[in-house]
């Protein structure tokens, strides 16, 4: 994310705030920090300040408006909680992309850089982890192998267009991929590569909160909406081949899944579920 600086503070040469103070008086009622996220809401709406924008810190607000810090983490809080703000560690305060979610489809086996591309967004990773190693017992029972076979880890921060929008933590049987360093910007590319691609997965999707270095990772607060998803993906001889567990920014997605009658009547095409899926999110 960019981030040029709110212009307010220097337009045209003169110096103008960005909030004038007299804005957060006037007729308006209701606790400061309410009236300040109005103002911030204001500036955003009529253009003054766009998206990816930095606001002042925290204390040239205070100053500029007449009020305490105290009030001004307050106001920016709740905009971050809503989206229309992102806090950036140890950078500052960021004005948000619009509402725009991004559409992924939950009837197709397809990978985060075939959606986001399909939508018209920029896909790309920044790589958290990328290892290899004997499988722990956990990773063993997910991945039906025996402890200690050897599996290749790959933990990824996802964004689109830029913007951190997902964290994916994948293993993979290193019979299928041997070498983390050879998986660029698309795992499905590096498993069709190997001739690994897996043609059937069960997805699971659950909702949840965010913890502290997740949402750091994510740019998000504390505590906001995400949506956890595991997917188990398997090859044609019913083997796994994935298994991945990810944090996706609950405002980020729009999961999309097309229904229609089945002939048969009630049923589930979910597939059986593997004693592996039943494992909690993480
Ligand atoms: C989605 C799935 C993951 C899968 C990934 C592959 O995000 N939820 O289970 O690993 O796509 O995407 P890519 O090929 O871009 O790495």
């Amino acid at each position: 994310m960019a981030g040029r600086a709110a212009e307010g503070t220097m337009r045209g040469g003169a110096t103008t705030p960005l909030f004038r103070p007299d804005r957060l008086g006037g007729e308006e009622s209701g606790p400061l920090y309410l009236r300040l996220q109005s103002l911030i809401r204001a500036g955003i709406a009529e253009g003054r300040l766009r998206t990816n924008d930095a606001l002042p810190a925290e204390r040239e607000l205070a100053t500029q408006l007449g009020v305490s810090r105290v009030t001004v983490r307050k106001a920016l809080r709740g905009l971050v909680d809503e989206g229309v703000l992102r806090q950036r560690h140890g950078s500052g305060t960021y004005v948000g992309r619009p509402a725009e979610r991004i559409r992924q489809p939950l009837s197709r086996l397809t990978s985060f850089t075939e959606d986001m591309t399909a939508s018209g967004h920029v896909p790309g990773t920044r790589w958290l982890d990328r290892s290899a190693g004997p499988a722990t017992a956990e990773e063993a029972t997910l991945l039906g192998i025996a402890p200690g076979d050897a599996v290749t880890r790959l933990t990824r921060l996802r964004l689109v267009d830029g913007d951190p929008v997902a964290i994916e933590r994948a293993i993979v049987p290193a019979t299928a991929i041997p070498d983390p360093a050879k998986v660029g910007a698309s795992l499905y590319d590096a498993l069709a590569g190997a001739g690994m691609q897996p043609v059937r997965a069960v997805q699971r999707l659950a909702a949840v909160s965010l913890g502290e270095s997740e949402a750091r990772l994510l740019e998000a607060a504390p505590g906001s909406a995400a949506v956890a998803i595991e997917r188990i993906a398997y090859l044609p001889d019913g083997s796994v081949v994935e298994c991945t567990r990810s944090h996706y920014r609950g405002d980020a997605c729009d999961f999309v899944a097309e229904l229609s009658l089945s002939p048969h009547g009630a049923g589930t095409d979910a597939g059986p579920a593997s004693p592996t899926t039943q494992a909690s999110q993480g």
